[in-house]
């Protein structure tokens, strides 16, 4: 594994997964459609697949046969999203699918010849600059529409207001762009990077805002969401650590009773070859 990565538990993947459901811009989805092959046939590759949430979302939303590739650097969450693929397209076409244990930042060209689409989620803000580079160069080699989902704006906003919510916030979001065994991290700023990216390889782009809007129904998710993300305030700015512990009893005692509302903004991205 490359130095610095951060792992993901199938468990926190698992619960984001309605949120990131719920979040998703529905009219990119519009878009795509329009532009995989008519007769059916599309060959999906979903890069840094985790369990599959994006497939289990978007595959039965197309019509006609379709064929994913599901990549990711971690075999045990690649075993899951073997398992858990929904069978059948919005038409009750099959959907089929295969496995790579591999590193998405380092494709061949040969690896993504023939794809209809590729699609990532939640993926761009643990990589780098230079790694981001690499996976627009291979999706552009590749032709096809790229949708590039949930990738964090550094935004959130926290009902009711703490003072600390905002130095909170950009202590996470400093972590977020942290350097980690050697790479810096591109966290808030990937999906503007990866625009910029594409437009200058002369693609059309599209962003759409997908923010979590998590209420009293997504009390669980709120917790450890907020749990994750005072921890990772405080590892980047050890002074915090008094304030931040008090804040986040009150805090979590909020989200657990289900009277703090939290909105946490995303973009996602669809870009098209012209
Ligand atoms: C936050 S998770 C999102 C998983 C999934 N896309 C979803 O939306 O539930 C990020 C995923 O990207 C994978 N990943 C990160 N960097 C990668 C890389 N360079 N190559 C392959 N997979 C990578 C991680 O193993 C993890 O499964």
């Amino acid at each position: 594994m490359t130095a610095g990565t951060v792992q993901v538990s199938p468990a926190w993947l698992r619960r984001r997964e309605a949120a990131d459901a719920a979040a998703r811009a529905w009219e990119l989805v519009d878009e795509v459609a329009v532009r995989l092959p008519s007769g059916g046939g599309a060959v999906i590759h979903d890069l840094g697949c985790g369990t599959g949430s994006m497939g289990r979302w978007l595959a039965p939303r197309l019509k006609g046969t379709q064929h994913w590739v599901l990549s990711d650097r971690d075999a045990a969450l690649l075993s899951r999203a073997a398992r858990s693929l929904p069978g059948d397209a919005a038409d009750g076409a099959p959907v089929t699918l295969e496995t790579h244990q591999r590193d998405v930042t380092r494709l061949e060209r040969a690896d993504l010849v023939g794809a209809s689409l590729i699609t990532a989620s939640a993926l761009l803000d643990v990589i780098t600059a230079d790694e981001l580079a690499r996976l627009v160069a291979s999706c552009a080699d590749a032709g096809c529409p790229t949708l590039l989902t949930l990738s964090v704006t550094g935004t959130v906003e926290l009902t009711p207001s703490d003072p600390l919510d905002r130095h909170i916030a950009d202590a996470f979001n400093a972590h977020q762009r942290r350097t980690t065994g050697g790479r810096r991290l591109l966290g808030p700023d990937a999906a503007g990077a990866a625009a910029t990216a594409f437009t200058e390889r002369g693609y059309d782009v599209l962003v759409r805002p997908s923010p979590w809007r998590l209420g009293p129904a997504q009390a669980p998710l709120t917790a450890e969401w907020l749990a994750g993300w005072v921890v990772a305030a405080c590892q980047q700015r050890p002074e915090l650590a008094v304030a931040a512990t008090a804040y986040a009893r009150r805090r979590l005692t909020e989200a657990r009773a289900g009277r703090l509302g939290v909105t946490v903004h995303h973009h996602d991205l669809l870009a098209t070859p012209r």
